[in-house]
């Protein structure tokens, strides 16, 4: 074998079978191949397990999509390179020309404009209702049929809580597919319910350092087995390397999680003492207008509290740009804490009345609630609260 031939073909290194690698290794590799023809039209055919091309499936993918079925409580996963990557192609998969979907105002951003805007040019209606509104729901599935449902809980900024027994209930009745965000719940959440498609932003809790992106859609078997060949074909996987760092991320999930809701608890209580600040929304304060609902249905109440300052749209600028240790970005379920505003989550085009139904007003702040030492983060706080207040109305 000639030289430039070797570096294409090197030495295989296999393990024995006695002799394990602790942490699994990266197949960072596009194409695997079976020893002969026959045995790859086997697998082509579907007779046979096995990898072939990675934009399907491959190993490190496979270990991901693995594990979170089972953190979610259920059979399989698929997972592709965004959360709104895996928010499209399970859209695009499951909607054809005619179809109705019913979405909410409290919901991500993308999440809407990919219904109204990306399946609209596809002949695909919708119904927009606020998450509170289950007449409304239970109104439309009556008089439309309806191809499904997609809600969030809690509710993006705000954290209202979705009533997720009843949603599910009222879908189900109707023939309509249930779709739950739970991304800011988490995956050992809400798993209980009848949902039958869960979606997930890797981006946020799940890798936890905010360095690598990712989505996944966690389902029953045949719920997943029909979205399967359409992920292939639209073509957002998630690199073997990026799944690596997400497997990696989840070993310290159920710690992080923990750690930070618990500081965003402290924190949401001593915000609802200061002077300066109108309104909490935390669904772990007794104050929550949907706290009982919110206990029933969770086991954490996350890590995402959000404000409205009195002193509205400059108060909540002064405010952000004191702080020191909240970096001023989006995203969220980082280990780091972040702070946006208002404005910051209105994107290009504010939809007022969308706002105003969402209950976001023009002091509204949310914070990310990282793994800081929880007393830095309440000094940083109060010190930013102080500048925000420093001259009202002005
Ligand atoms: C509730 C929710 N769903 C989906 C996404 C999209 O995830 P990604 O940024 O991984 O595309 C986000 C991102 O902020 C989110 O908050």
């Amino acid at each position: 074998m000639k030289k430039p031939t070797r570096v294409n073909h090197p030495p295989a290194v296999e393990l024995l079978p006695d002799n394990h690698a602790v942490v699994a290794p990266i197949y960072q590799s596009v194409k695997f191949e079976f020893d002969t023809v026959e045995e790859t039209e086997r697998y082509l055919r579907g007779e046979r397990p096995g990898f072939y091309y990675s934009r399907s499936s491959n190993p490190t993918m496979r270990q991901l999509e693995l594990l979170l079925a089972e953190l979610q409580g259920r059979e399989d996963c698929l997972v592709a390179a965004s959360g709104v990557g895996v928010i499209a192609q399970t859209l695009l998969a499951l909607t054809r020309q005619g179809d109705h979907v019913i979405c909410f105002v409290e919901s991500y951003n993308p999440t809407r404009y990919l219904i109204r805007r990306v399946l609209g040019r596809f002949g695909v209606t919708h119904t927009l209702l606020s998450i509170e509104d289950l007449a409304g729901v239970e109104r439309t599935l009556a008089e439309r049929p309806t191809r499904l449902v997609i809600f969030e809980s809690p509710t993006n900024p705000v954290t209202k809580i979705a009533d997720i027994a009843a949603l599910t209930r009222l879908a189900r009745a109707a023939g309509a597919l249930s779709m739950l965000d739970n991304t800011f719940a988490g995956f050992h959440q809400h798993g209980e319910y009848e949902v039958d498609y869960y979606l997930h932003s890797l981006t946020k809790y799940a890798s936890g350092t905010g360095d690598v992106m990712g989505g996944a859609v966690i389902a029953r078997g045949d719920l997943i087995r029909a979205l399967r060949t359409d992920f292939g074909a639209l073509g957002g996987l998630l690199d073997p390397h990026a799944a690596f760092l997400i497997l990696r991320g989840l070993k310290t999930y159920f710690v992080r999680y923990r750690a930070q809701c618990a500081s965003a608890l402290r924190i949401a209580q001593r915000l609802g003492e200061h002077p300066a600040v109108a309104r909490v929304h935390y669904p772990g304060l007794p104050a929550h207008p949907q706290h009982a609902l919110a206990a029933r249905q969770m086991q954490d109440f996350g890590t995402i509290v959000s404000f409205d300052l009195r002193g509205g749209a400059k108060a909540a600028r002064r405010f952000a740009n004191a702080l020191e240790l909240f970096a001023l970005a989006a995203s969220l379920g980082s280990t780091e804490s972040l702070v946006v505003t208002a404005q910051m989550l209105g994107g290009r085009e504010p939809e007022a009345e969308l706002q105003r139904l969402a209950a976001i007003t023009e002091g509204t702040i949310r914070l990310s609630i990282g793994l800081e030492e929880p007393g830095d983060l309440l000094a940083d706080l109060e010190r930013a609260l102080a500048a925000a207040d420093a001259a009202p109305g002005a």
